[in-house]
């Protein structure tokens, strides 16, 4: 058959190499994908927006598309799966995400709290305010114990989470968020969550809607700086698996966790088909014991990028098959087969990023990189068919190996042969995690 991915950052390259290596693949279009999508076997960039819900369907009609993929949480919290189904023509397409109630698990941070406490699923205690009950959430704000943790109930690519130390800061930037509309729209409801201190990681979820399966585990490195400093990006790098998240830890998670939020989602009558993509705080027990107890941070509706960059290609199964089982209703019916080995991911960024960066670097070395694998992300082919930077997170290497120290060793090899004008990377993902493991 022919899919449609939609999106165009590694996550999407890392998910088209798996999905065009399927036997149920015919023609893969990435919409509108990047220089590295261009090159999968099977692929063919489309120029769409992935939010063009009136273009893509006309596209999935005129070329025999029968499956969608979305990469991506805009077009899920839009209503791209509504929009197919409510169209006569398009409702029999195999649309692989959420319809827009579900996704507003990633659109609404208060939406996502009342659904964890409708179905008991541990997270960080909270209440939600407004413009209308500022004075209540600055009295509120004064009963917890420094940090602070505000967040801006709508999609605010990824910034609309504040961490203060100081309750003079929380309380004025509440007042910011409400009243001053620093988010925008998107703060115009306000959550205040307890600070939760422990080590992340995420979990990945694939559902029917009332059968699951759980993948592989990763963490990702979010800030700029080596040692988890500076300013927040979009990801530096993952690893999967999380050595820490032993089958103890698992079962906690997916009887506490996992659990509670399909079968929430099914009582409550939210098809869901698709990724969820469950942000989690591991918190030390407090008996002294070494064990961890999980709570949600988050919810996405998506696959994590750079997550999908070191948990896909431990995916053996075929992904296509498994989609189309999400499709069906009838996932149970199948297991995951997954790579055993371990896989280390490294983002290369433009310099400057996540401030202010240039593009249209020539990006050197490609082609010297032998053992690993390369997904693109914000790159594009110029006028003589040259790739060069396109973004601020440019492209990473993931390398599968034995173990994960091994795994990381060989991604920095490769990583150190590619370059151009600014480039930079993190030196110490993993690390964190190898010490811990010591
Ligand atoms: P979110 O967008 O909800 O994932 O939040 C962004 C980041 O803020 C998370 O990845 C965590 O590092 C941090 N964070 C969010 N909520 C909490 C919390 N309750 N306690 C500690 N850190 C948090
Ligand atoms: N890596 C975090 C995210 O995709 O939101």
């Amino acid at each position: 058959m022919n899919i449609l991915l939609l999106g165009s950052g590694g996550r999407e390259h890392a998910m088209a190499c798996k999905i065009a290596e399927s036997s149920h693949c015919d023609t893969l279009f990435v919409a509108p994908g990047n220089a590295g999508t261009a090159l999968v076997s099977k692929t063919k960039n489309v120029e769409l927006s992935p939010t063009d819900f009136a273009s893509i369907g006309d596209f999935v009609l005129h070329h025999d598309v029968k499956m969608v993929v979305v990469g991506p949480e805009a077009p899920l919290v839009a209503g791209i799966a509504d929009y197919f189904a409510d169209n006569i023509r398009l409702r029999n397409v195999a649309v692989i995400g959420p319809r827009r109630q579900g996704a507003q698990l990633e659109g609404s941070k208060d939406y996502a709290k009342e659904f964890m406490m409708r179905h008991n699923i541990p997270t960080a205690a909270h209440r939600t305010f407004t413009p209308d009950t500022l004075a209540e959430g600055l009295d509120y704000l004064g009963t917890l114990e420094a940090p602070y943790v505000l967040k801006a109930d709508g999609l605010a690519a990824g910034k609309g989470v504040l961490i203060l130390d100081s309750l003079e800061m929380a309380r004025a930037e509440l007042t910011d968020m409400l009243k001053g509309g620093k988010f925008g729209e998107a703060s115009a409801k306000v959550v205040v969550e307890q600070y939760l201190s422990g080590v992340e990681l995420s979990v990945f979820v694939l559902t029917d809607g009332k059968h699951y399966h759980i993948l592989p585990t990763a963490k990702d490195y979010k800030r700029i700086g080596e040692g988890d400093t500076g300013p927040n990006t979009g990801g530096m790098g993952s690893i999967s698996p999380v050595h820490f998240a032993d089958s103890a830890f698992m079962h906690k998670v997916e009887t506490r966790i996992v659990q509670p939020t399909v079968r929430g989602l099914h009582q409550e009558e939210i098809p869901y088909k698709g990724f969820i993509f469950v942000g989690l705080m591991a918190v030390p027990c407090k008996d002294g014991s070494g064990s961890f107890d999980p709570y949600v941070i988050e919810y996405n509706v998506r696959m994590g990028d750079p997550e999908t960059e070191s948990v896909f290609p431990r995916i053996k199964s075929d992904i296509v098959d498994l989609f189309e089982r999400v499709w069906r209703g009838n996932l149970q019916q199948t297991t995951i087969d997954i790579d055993s080995r371990a896989a280390a991911c490294v983002m290369m960024v433009a310099g400057g990023y996540p401030g202010s960066y240039e593009k249209g670097h020539e990006i050197n070395g490609l082609d010297d990189v032998s053992g690993s694998l390369v997904f693109h992300a914000g790159t594009r082919l110029d006028a003589s068919g040259k790739v060069v930077t396109n973004g601020g997170r440019v492209l990473c290497v993931t390398t599968l190996d034995s173990s994960m120290p091994s795994a990381l060793l060989k991604t920095y090899q490769q990583v150190d042969k590619i370059s151009w004008q600014g480039s930079n990377y993190r030196h110490d993902i993993g690390q964190d995690l190898l010490k811990m493991m010591i």
